[in-house]
């Protein structure tokens, strides 16, 4: 563990210093031109890739780069998903457009990131029909950036064929944890905090455990010092990143809970709300529940995916859970915080998927009445055990079964939104409304949308609103 720890913190001295060299190489470039570079990410995925994201911003700042809301820029980056097919092909349509943009733009990087380069066929496609890509690395050593921006600028006076210049630098997984080196939040005052890496759980259509690695948790110190800094900042309201926040701390000597960390959370003031994402249902401890009962910041709202409500896939599937367990659960967390939001994740057409299990999925969704579920139709993986199975579903039987679970979901969701209309409840402005710059907008502790009359000097403030009328995924309300 100490050993861990000291080459973590050499390693990002090593990096701090490389950041320092490559802003000095730039502000010689801005003495010159009085221009600073651009830099431009897009970032496809969940959560974890927006807050990767941020950490990539943090040092391209550190450089001397300016943030631009376009892919015309000096570097233009691709922070990739790979959890289903359709995110890899949005990436390769961007690359053609960026590729043609780059030959009028000399001196232009381009780089690629996230999940979807842990795949050994996606760079070896990438280094054979893009060439002019610049850098590839992976979801392991995105602290690396100044250093493979440093040997990216060295290539270019040593190699001759582009693509012998492009830096790729891939780890097939890690045990370290580098922390503190810069850092940039989108908000002001709400911030995504990692506090695990990795999935040890092989659920056997995803490939998130292939591309992020083993679980490793941060330690409750790093995690606590961050959030209180946060706080100091401003921060009220804080959202635990993990692919499953619930098996924290397992991997710790000595072990923490999930749950004690949330206690410790709870403690730090000015931090008034809690989020975190996302929860494995066979992990969701009764001492999680417990600390939700009780907790005065911790957010009414839970996403637990069910995935399927057939406890014959959920078995094929890997989940570790029944229909019965999952119904169970559910339970007694209403019992323990009655008006939580419940969400969730389904899969459609999962390999051997019939028509009953179909059945038991709708069950489920009809039993518990999710606030919003995200329906995905089944996407194989190569690598994941369910790639192979024999009994896959055909494709216009899935989409059949997926439109009829969408309708199901939204005649629900109709019926029973609305829960808090004429009631007076908090709300976390966020923003200026992006249709109507009279309304602000905010979100409930349970996530619902509030959209209000208001002044912009409210956004990051928690203020009572009076929420006047329901209109299924949002309220109008108005301030009291
Ligand atoms: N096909 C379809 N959906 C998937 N998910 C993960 N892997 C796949 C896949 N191969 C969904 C799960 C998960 C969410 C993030 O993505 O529902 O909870
Ligand atoms: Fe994928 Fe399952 Fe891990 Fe979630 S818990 S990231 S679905 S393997």
């Amino acid at each position: 563990m100490e050993n861990t720890t000291n080459i973590n913190e050499l390693e990002a001295a090593k990096q701090l210093e490389i950041i320092n060299e490559l802003k000095v190489l730039y502000n010689q470039d801005y003495q010159k031109t009085g221009i600073n570079k651009t830099y431009h990410i897009v970032t496809f995925g969940c959560q974890m890739n927006s807050r990767d994201s941020e950490k990539i911003s943090g040092i391209l700042k550190q450089i001397g780069y300016e943030e631009t809301d376009s892919e015309d820029a000096d570097f233009v980056l691709y922070n990739t998903c790979t959890v289903r097919e359709n995110a890899n092909n949005r990436v390769f349509g961007r690359l053609g457009y960026v590729g043609r943009l780059k030959k009028s733009r000399p001196g232009m990087l381009i780089a690629l990131c996230g999940c979807m380069m842990q795949e050994t066929t996606t760079v070896e496609k990438i280094k054979e029909s893009y060439p002019f890509v610049d850098i590839i690395f992976g979801t392991h050593n995105i602290f690396k950036l100044a250093e493979l921006i440093k040997t990216r600028l060295e290539n270019e006076h040593t190699s001759r064929k582009h693509s012998d210049k492009m830096v790729i630098d891939l780890w097939k997984d890690t045990d370290m944890i580098v922390e503190n080196l810069p850092n940039e939040r989108k908000y002001s005052f709400k911030a995504g905090v990692n506090i695990v890496f990795g999935c040890n759980n092989f659920c056997s259509y995803c490939i998130v455990p292939y591309v992020r690695g083993r679980e490793r948790s941060r330690s409750p110190k790093d995690i606590i010092n961050e959030i209180k800094t946060l706080a100091d900042e401003g921060v009220v309201e804080v959202m635990l990143l993990g692919q499953n926040v619930n098996s924290y701390g397992k991997n710790l000597n000595p072990q923490v809970t999930f749950a004690e960390l949330l206690e410790e959370i709870e403690k730090i003031d000015g931090i008034e709300r809690i989020r975190f994402m996302t929860s494995h249902p066979k992990d969701l401890s009764r001492e999680l529940i417990e600390v939700m009962g009780k907790s005065k910041k911790i957010c009414k709202h839970l996403h637990l995916p069910l995935q399927s409500g057939s406890s014959r896939l959920l078995k094929i599937m890997n989940r570790k859970y029944t229909k019965e367990d999952y119904l169970d659960l559910v339970d007694r967390i209403r019992a323990a915080v009655p008006d939580i939001s419940l969400t969730t994740d389904i899969i459609v057409g999962f390999p051997g998927e019939t028509e009953e299990d179909f059945q038991e999925t709708m069950d489920v969704v009809r039993k518990v009445n999710f606030d919003s579920a995200f329906t995905f139709l089944y996407s194989k993986r190569t690598g994941t055990p369910a790639s192979t199975m024999d009994n896959q579903v055909e494709e216009s039987v899935a989409k059949e079964r997926f439109d009829r679970l969408l309708a199901e979901i939204q005649a629900l969701s109709s019926k029973s939104s609305g829960r808090d209309e004429h009631t007076i409840q908090e709300v976390l402005v966020e923003e200026v409304n992006s249709h109507d710059e009279n309304l602000l907008t905010g979100r409930l502790s349970n996530n619902m949308l509030v959209h209000f009359p208001g002044d912009e000097s409210l956004i990051g403030k928690i203020i009572p609103v009076h929420l006047n009328e329901s209109k299924g995924f949002y309220y109008i309300g108005s301030q009291v």
